[in-house]
């Protein structure tokens, strides 16, 4: 029997293909690899994930939690900005954390001396083609800037945090940059004893250079003498899973539209903010439709695909690749049902681990 839709699906040999290319970076490398659970917290599949990466990063106190329960291994915390009222649980349940400015560690100096700490530094260059998403735009809060500022309190903290790679597949980008902080930091780097060059960097696509890749992270760490982490998100999960929808109406409007039993807004919502297009394989055929949303915002739209059939109600469509920034986005804008979350086991077998209802939709308000 299939599956009522909504529902993503986690297609755990898709991710092992994943988990199998961080492995042999790590092995080539050194370098250890973290889950940013920001991108990805899907927690049912961790027992994969587990065996091929050495822990996770977070961005939050509930994030780190989830990370140290669920995960395990290493756990590192991170945030933009902790509050007084959550400090030392976040402490409690990281073995490293990373401050993201000087007076956030010196704030919670004594808080936070029973673990290593480390300072988010920003380079002043990033592979970002969105403003909203460049750490290094102008005025960024996301690390600091100044090494005269810095030298002062490295007897506080012993390695460095430096995320400024944006969904870069272009290994000679990466390589330019991470010279550029060389250069610039160097001094510093040189007094540390583990760098993270955070997340970003797609490694784990088709046509990327995974040795030459490692080999510039094996001589960065020799160079500086540091552990050198990385941060993959996307990386980690990248076309694992899809969102499996069903068409719920047709209608002709100038062009043929359908609508689904999901919706970009609640569903998928940075291809709202970053204006892109989901992705449906193979998309090719005579028949083309623009699929929408079923929520009440006019532009809830997945894009314009085309299909070797006619597309009718009760039909099924798979939007393909969406794992990253999702799940751990999803919100119930409209009230609109909200996907049940399957995983497809090694063996083939589907198994949904976990169903949302109505109860949750009355839960998440009040
Ligand atoms: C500090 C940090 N680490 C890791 C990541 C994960 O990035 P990605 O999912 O692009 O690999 C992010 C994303 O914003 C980040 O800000």
């Amino acid at each position: 029997m299939q599956l009522q839709t909504p529902y993503y699906l986690i297609d755990k040999s898709k991710l092992l293909q994943n988990m199998e290319k961080i492995a042999r970076l790590r092995e080539l490398s050194g370098a250890r690899a973290l889950l940013a659970l920001k991108c990805f917290a899907t927690w049912s599949v961790f027992d994969l994930m587990r065996e091929y990466m050495d822990g996770t990063t977070s961005s939050s106190l509930n994030e780190v939690r989830l990370g140290h329960e669920r995960f395990g291994k290493e756990t590192h915390a991170y945030s933009v900005a902790y509050a007084d009222y959550e400090i030392d649980e976040v402490v409690s349940h990281a073995d490293k954390i990373i401050f993201n400015t000087i007076g956030q560690l010196q704030r919670f100096e004594k808080q936070s001396s029973g673990i290593i700490r480390g300072l988010r530094l920003n380079p002043g260059v990033s592979s970002s083609s969105f403003d909203l998403a460049d750490p290094a735009r102008p005025f960024s809060r996301l690390g600091e800037w100044d090494m005269a500022k810095v030298e002062p309190v490295m007897d506080m903290i012993s390695g460095f945090m430096i995320h400024n790679n944006c969904e870069n597949g272009d290994f000679d980008l990466f390589d330019r940059m991470l010279t550029a902080i060389e250069e610039k930091f160097g001094p510093l780097l040189k007094k540390a004893n583990w760098v993270s060059l955070g997340g970003g960097i797609h490694f784990t696509g088709d046509n990327y250079p995974l040795t030459k890749f490692a080999e510039r992270l094996k001589r960065f760490s020799g160079e500086f003498g540091v552990q050198v982490y990385l941060e993959p998100g996307e990386a980690s999960i990248t076309r694992s899973t899809t969102l499996e929808v069903t068409v719920l109406d047709k209608l002709y409007n100038g062009k043929d539209l359908v609508v689904v039993d999901s919706s970009i807004e609640a569903h998928m919502l940075d291809l709202l903010i970053y204006r892109e297009n989901a992705k449906v394989h193979p998309n090719q055929g005579p028949h083309r439709y623009m699929v929408c949303g079923k929520s009440c915002l006019a532009g809830d739209i997945f894009g314009e695909f085309d299909f070797p059939n006619e597309l009718n109600v009760g039909d099924r469509i798979s939007i393909q690749d969406t794992a990253g920034y999702t799940m751990v986005k999803k919100n119930w804008f409209n009230g609109v049902k909200m996907p049940a979350i399957a995983i497809r086991e090694l063996d083939g077998s589907i198994r949904t681990v976990r169903e949302f209802s109505y109860a949750d939709y009355e839960q998440s308000l009040s």
